[in-house]
């Protein structure tokens, strides 16, 4: 029996990844945390190609996707992200690669570097994958379309809590402007900017918690 291939967006710490990844283990599919690519490829400009004020060349950056191999690997069944063999799990989370991860993202060769990634999985079909442009660009066929919000403040504070969860020291207000300014870039850019697909369920879990979440959603996948 072939699986479903799930899309699910939307906006920063609506709880994207975490849900998706409890709904591939109940369903047996395998989950693509896309934002982790973006952040892969974020902190390796970051790291090689940063100019005086602290930004990445993103010239020099697109010069050299070559150099970059990025991987997940299973571990303790987690998906790890391995980037040109070290793992960058960690590392990706940093204010430092959340203050610039908009900025590459918006470079178009930098999608069409990840798009071959992203849609080798979903070929395969039993997939459940999260960013910002799945439903509407990368897995448009998708069998199912999810895009998530809640509000502003909320999200501050599952960030703030995920990153101190971490051991990564950072202040409210900081995570704050950081999503307001991330969702600001994301959704205005003009290569596959962060939009709910027209077929997309829109999900608000302001006032859900996560297992609330995956149960509404799963709710909809009842009927494949
Ligand atoms: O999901 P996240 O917050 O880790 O994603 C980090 C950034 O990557 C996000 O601000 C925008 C970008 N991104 C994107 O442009 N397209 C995707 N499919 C996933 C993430």
């Amino acid at each position: 029996m072939r699986k479903p291939v799930i899309a699910i967006d939307g906006y920063s710490s609506t709880g994207k990844s975490s849900i998706s990844k409890v709904i591939a283990k109940k369903l047996g599919l395998v989950h693509m945390d896309t934002g982790a690519l973006y952040r892969g490829v974020t902190y390796f400009a970051n790291t090689h190609y940063s100019n005086h004020n602290g930004e990445p060349d993103l010239e020099q950056l697109v010069k050299n996707l070559g150099k970059i191999k990025l991987e997940f690997r299973k571990e303790h069944d987690d998906l790890v992200l391995y980037l040109n063999g070290e793992d960058v799990s960690k590392a990706i989370r940093t204010n430092e690669v959340s203050q610039n991860v908009s900025l590459v993202a918006a470079k178009k060769e930098v999608r069409d570097f990840l798009m071959e990634t992203q849609r080798s999985i979903a070929d395969k079909g039993g997939v459940i994958m999260d960013g910002r442009d799945i439903g509407t660009v990368v897995l448009p066929h998708a069998d199912f379309k999810f895009f998530l919000t809640a509000s502003t403040d909320e999200r501050a504070k599952r960030r703030f809590l995920e990153l101190k969860g971490l051991g990564i020291e950072t202040d409210i207000d900081t995570v704050r402007n950081n999503l307001l300014t991330r969702d600001k870039i994301d959704s205005e850019r003009d290569v596959a900017p962060l939009k709910k697909a027209d077929d997309a369920i829109l999900i608000d879990n302001t006032t859900l918690d996560k297992n609330q979440t995956i149960e509404l959603i799963v709710s909809y996948l009842k009927d494949f």
